[in-house]
This record gives C-alpha cells, structure tokens and sequence, in this order.
C-alpha cells in the first residue's frame, strides 16, 4: 500500500506540540509494516534542516494556482530511514520566524499558507510520480486535501483510485476563513454550500475535511465520543461530526518508545528502569533541583508540568493553587504560549525561587529531564484530545494528575486504590477539586509502598503505537476498497 502522509509539523523536522510527535511516530511505524511504502510531505519553514539532515533539491518546480495568481513550490527531499520525506518550499510563505505565528498573533495569511501547501502535496505526488492509494491528512492545515480530491481533482486519472483519511489532533483549531478564501483556493461557488464548503458564511478548512474524507479518526476514543455528543467539544462541528458518526473512529496515540526511554534516555545523568527506578528517579529529581536553582531536598514532591501555555490545559487553575502547596511541594513548569500566563509563572518563580521555577520557550532536552526529576506531572486539561505528556511521564515514573477527559481518561486509571492506579484523575478542572487530590497526593507521598506500587503500575503500562498502527493500517485498507469499487 502506498501511504502518503501530509502535515504542517512532524518531529524530528518541526514541532509545536504532539502533532509532530504522532505524525512522524505514524511515517516511521507505517514504513515497517508489509508492503508498505510511505511519503511524508511537509512545508519547508525556515529552520528546517541542517543538523542531522541534509535535504536535497528534488529539482524543477511547479505553480500553484492562488486566486488569480500563481506561485512557485520547489521541493527538497530527504531519506529518513524507510520514509521518504519531501517538503515543499515558498520562502515567501515558510521561511518566518514561527510555522503558524509570530509575536503578535497567526499569521494574517495562514489560509493561503495552507491551501498552497494542501495543493502543493497533491501537485508534488504527481511531480514525483507517487500515486496513493491513501492520503493521511492531519489537522486543519491539510483539512482541504480531501476536499481538493472531491472537488477540483475528482476528474484527474492520477487520483481516481486514491483515498483520504483525516485524522483530527484538536477541533478547536478549524482554519475558519471569510468566504473570499473559498476562491483563493481555486473553488467554485457551486460548492459554497452547507453540505459541502460553507461554514457560518465562510470557509472552515476542518469541517472541508470532514464533509470530504473518506474515513476520519481522532487521537482517542473518549475525544471521538466528546466531539459528536456534548457541543462544549465539539466547537460547532459536533452536528458536522454526528452526521459522519459511522465514519468516525477513535485510534487512541502511542508514544515512541526509543525516543522516550528512561533507560537509554541520554539527556538524564543515568538511565534507570522498572527495577532501578527509585535511584534513577531520586539522582534525576537532585539534578534537576540544582539545574533550577530549587531547594535540593528529596522530601519535596517535585511536580512537572511541559506544556503548551493555553486555555485547553487548565494551568491557570494549576496556577492558583501553587502558593499553598509550597511548604509541601516544588513546581517546575516548562512552557510556551500564552504570554499572561508566562508573566505569572515567571513572577511566582520569582518570589518562590527555591520552590518555583519557570523557563519560558521550547526545550527538548529540558524537558526529558523534568519527566525525569518529577514525582508527579500536572495537566489538569479542560479538554484533552489524546494528551501524549501524561503517557510519557508514566513511562518516567511521574504520576499524572489529570482531568477525566480525552485521552486522558483513557490512558490513567485512578480509583482510589493505589494497586489499582497509575496516576490520579479529577472530573473538573476545578480549583476545589484539584485542592483536595493535591493534598492526597501529598500524604500518599509519605506511604512509599503504595506510592511506589503505582509508580510501577506506571511504568509497565503499553504506550507503544503497536495496536493503534495495526488500527489505522485497517482504516486504511477499508478507505482504499471504497474507492475501488
Ligand atoms: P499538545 O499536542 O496539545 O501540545 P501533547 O501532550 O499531545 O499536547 O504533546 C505535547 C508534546 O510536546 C510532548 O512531546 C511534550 O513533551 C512537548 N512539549 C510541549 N511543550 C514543550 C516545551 N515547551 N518544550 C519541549 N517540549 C514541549
Ligand atoms: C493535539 C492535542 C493533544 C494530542 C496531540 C497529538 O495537539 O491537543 O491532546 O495528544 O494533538 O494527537
């Protein structure tokens, strides 16, 4: 089967958030199935390449049609491992200081950003002579490859046999766009209307996707069920969604478990696992206080939080309670985003220097360390699509304290029962609820035995993508035979 994967970000190339983790997790793990053969398409933004990469040009060029203008794709190519991966370059559009946004907000243009990537992927396959028989899109930005296929290249043999699967990481991002846009992409009007394009009087660039795929899944079970039944979640798509009910699909995320092993993990002092996790955790838990400038003191529980700095993941409700918490735990939170909420950390921090501490920014490294060094790691989401930190943290030993949605509650099991448990759940973001499992948690601390059952039953969980490739790979083939027939 031939898969072409496109994305706005994939990890090792660019990375916002979990997007890129799963999107290149899913290039890799496709590529080693059977008889499969896998083309990853990304935009070429400006720091792309370089480092262990060397791209090469994948020569000529080809116009894309934007309105009624034309610009340029050039793309560049690279091996990686089984993957072939091409990106399409147009320094006007990518080569900017940030993939969706700059200081002062997303990008004016992101509509054409992304409509000229989306026709670029399906332009570049034909260039390079790869015919799918699946395009995995992902997320908004791509959300019009499978309306293209439907609309402007439902006449092109290239295609004719090829299928889209569109995979929805976060449906509070939808690309929503005044109707103009809709002839910018090269749409006809004909297609302005609420079954297919039309959205509240514009352009939404999700729901495109969702009327227009062939299958559409989303990163876990519990998210699949929020965004059709309860409206909160579904941000105006929910009735888009119920109408694709037996279309739709639930494929809960992995996470790469070479990337993310504490055994092996070369940003940590020393490696550790199940058997030595209590050493590996407690020489973690020091370095990480004296990388920080936080009291070096083993009786504190160190809790971590890495995290895009937004509304969806609950910090500020994390925010409030901290103050009281100091005389029992230390928080190192890792984050970028909201520049309110970053002002607010960076001042606690800095009234709170040995229990506080905030970097501000994007830090891989960083960040291994504090799943490393933490006790317990907080995301009390208001919603959680999949949610990819809190399967990493088990897998380093950090209990999660999360909120019972998405994702989630699908990968943390808190009842009550420490043999039973590997994480602690709250219903509501709440500031009264989070109060009370915090201070659970800061007794439980002192009952090491029980403290370290779950910590095990943490560790040994499966994060891997096994299951959930084996799940996607079927959607696939099901998507391929619909368009044979
Ligand atoms: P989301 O995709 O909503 O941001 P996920 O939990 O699915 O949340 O994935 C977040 C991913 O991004 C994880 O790999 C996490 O470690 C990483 N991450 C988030 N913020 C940062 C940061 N500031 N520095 C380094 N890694 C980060
Ligand atoms: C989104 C979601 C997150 C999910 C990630 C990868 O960024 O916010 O919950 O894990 O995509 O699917």
């Amino acid at each position: 089967m031939k898969i072409l994967i496109a994305a706005s970000e994939a990890f090792p190339f660019c990375k916002t958030g979990g997007l890129a983790d799963v999107t290149g997790a899913l290039a890799q793990v496709f590529s080693r199935a059977e008889d499969t053969e896998v083309v990853l398409f990304l935009p070429r933004y400006r720091n792309v390449g370089g480092g262990a990469f060397s791209l090469k040009a994948a020569g000529g060029s080809f116009l894309i049609p934007v309105g009624n203008r034309v610009e340029t794709a050039t793309m560049s190519r690279v091996q990686w491992g089984k993957v072939a991966v091409y990106f399409i370059e147009n320094p006007k559009y990518f080569d900017r200081p940030g993939m969706y946004r700059a200081a002062g907000g997303d990008y004016e243009d992101n509509d054409e950003r992304f409509l000229f990537f989306s026709r670029a992927v399906l332009e570049g396959a034909k260039f390079i002579g790869f015919k799918p028989d699946v395009i995995h899109c992902h997320d908004w930005q791509t959300g019009l490859v499978p309306a293209y296929l439907r609309t402007l290249y439902r006449i092109d043999s290239f295609y004719a046999k090829t299928a889209s699967v569109f995979t929805i990481h976060n449906i509070a991002y939808q690309g929503m766009f005044p109707k103009e846009t809709l002839l910018k992409a090269g749409f006809s009007w004909l297609d302005f209307t609420p079954e297919r394009l039309e959205f509240y009087g514009g352009i939404n660039f999700m729901k495109s996707a969702l009327v227009f795929a062939d299958l559409i899944t989303t990163v876990s079970p519990t998210y699949a069920s929020e965004i059709q039944y309860r409206p909160e979640f579904g941000h105006g798509l929910d009735g888009v969604m119920k109408h694709r009910t037996s279309d739709l699909f639930g494929i809960l995320n992995g996470i790469d478990e070479e990337i993310w092993d504490p055994a092996t993990d070369t940003f940590l002092e020393r490696g550790y696992e199940l058997k030595s996790f209590q050493r590996g955790k407690a020489a973690a838990k020091k370095a990480l206080q004296n990388e920080l400038g936080l009291e070096e003191n083993k009786d504190l529980i160190l809790a971590g939080v890495v995290s895009r700095l937004d509304h969806q993941k609950g910090l500020d409700v994390l925010l409030k309670l901290a103050p009281e918490f100091l005389d029992k735990l230390q928080f190192v939170v890792l984050g970028s985003g909201d520049p309110g909420l970053a002002d607010a950390l960076g001042a606690l921090a800095l009234q709170n220097p040995k229990r506080v501490a905030f970097r501000s920014g994007f830090d891989e490294a960083l960040a291994h360390r504090i799943y490393g060094g933490s006790d317990i790691f907080v995301m009390p989401s208001r919603f959680e699509p999949c949610g990819l930190s809190q399967m990493i943290a088990m897998r380093y030993g950090a209990l999660p304290v999360v909120t019972r949605t998405g994702g989630l509650k699908d990968t943390v099991y808190y009842n009550g029962e420490p043999k039973d448990s590997n994480g602690f759940a709250i219903d509501n973001p709440e500031a009264g609820e989070l109060r009370s499992v915090l201070g659970h948690i800061v007794s439980l601390f002192g009952w090491r035995e029980n403290w370290n059952l779950m910590v095990r039953n943490a560790m040994r969980g499966d994060y891997a993508w096994g299951k959930s490739a084996e799940a996607y790979l079927k959607l696939f083939n099901i998507a391929a035979q619909r368009r044979q027939l």
